[in-house]
């Protein structure tokens, strides 16, 4: 496996791949990998010729009061990981081969980043297409993975890829979690002892409100009361938001009818955390 620096060198390799006909498989992240990214990783092991990760804490998704300068990052344990499980290529930039002096294009979105956490995050969609729409030109690759544990996120880069014909597949995975139920997260370490036990009241809300809608609730506003009741009981938590949106559009809706997105994020702490669940 290879680690490069450079968008030089990574697309002196891309072109000999394609030329021999290779198929990519493309798993963007931003690194201190867990099995969610795993999963990813394998996904497009099993579809893809040569699989390519990327590991690049992308500061344009930071706002100024985020955790962009202690987001946890390491290399070494990365490396090992992707290694063990069938990666080709780690792309590894660092921000100034990404941004140069000059840069000045964006990829903006309209509408489906107005919502969730595009209102308590708002440059953050605007940094995550850039981005991505970079790697894309980069990479080229046939396919490329993303987790529903960003579903707003999945949402955002399936739209992009619509709206700009672009030649890459987007294919979503489930939602990766501990044993005990918190959706597994880099953040995660930023939890003490105390807050990890807490963080767990949103896979509970999860869980419950995934229930409520088995056992036939239709009302999305008696839907996401119940839930915020629910993690209103964790003294540590303090909920950003609670909402059912539609699946594609990410406007909030009043009845559950698929396909809808129950989506929330809630602070433990200072870490904001988010999960979600789907209406199919
Ligand atoms: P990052 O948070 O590192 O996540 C990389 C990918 O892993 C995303 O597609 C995310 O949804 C997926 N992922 C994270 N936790 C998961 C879990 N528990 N189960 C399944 N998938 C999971 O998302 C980003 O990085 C960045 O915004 C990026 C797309 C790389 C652009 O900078």
């Amino acid at each position: 496996m290879q680690i490069v620096t450079t968008v030089k060198e990574i697309k002196e390799i891309i072109k000999n791949w394609k030329g021999e006909g290779k198929t990519i498989g493309f798993v963007p992240t931003m690194g201190y990998l867990h099995e969610g990214h795993g999963s990813l990783i394998t996904a497009a092991r099993s579809q893809n010729d040569k699989v390519i990760v990327s590991i690049f804490v992308n500061p344009m998704q930071f706002g100024p009061k985020e955790d962009l300068a202690s987001y946890p990052r390491d290399l070494k344990k990365d490396s090992a990981f992707c290694e063990s499980l069938g990666a080709d290529l780690i792309f590894h930039p660092e921000p100034e081969e990404m941004y140069h002096k000059n840069f000045s294009s964006y990829v903006d979105m309209s509408v489906l980043t107005e919502e969730l956490c595009g209102l308590s995050r708002p440059v953050h969609f605007r940094g995550v297409c850039t981005v991505v729409n970079k790697l894309f030109n980069i990479v080229q690759p046939d396919k490329a993975y993303f987790g529903q544990k960003d579903a707003q996120q999945l949402a955002v880069i399936r739209h992009m890829t619509e709206d700009l014909n672009m030649n890459v597949e987007v294919i979503g995975c489930p939602i990766i979690r501990e044993e005990d139920g918190l959706a597994k997260s880099s953040r995660n370490t930023y939890l003490s002892k105390e807050e990890r036990r807490g963080a767990l009241i949103l896979s509970k809300s999860i869980f419950m409100g995934q229930k409520l809608v088995k056992e036939g609730m239709t009302d999305a506003g008696e839907l996401v009361e119940k839930m915020k009741a629910v993690i209103e009981t964790e003294p540590l938590a303090r909920i950003d938001y609670v909402k059912a949106v539609d699946g594609l559009t990410m406007q909030q809706v009043d009845t559950i009818k698929a396909p809808v997105l129950v989506a929330i994020a809630v602070y433990i702490g200072k870490t904001r955390l988010i999960d979600n669940f789907i209406v199919e």
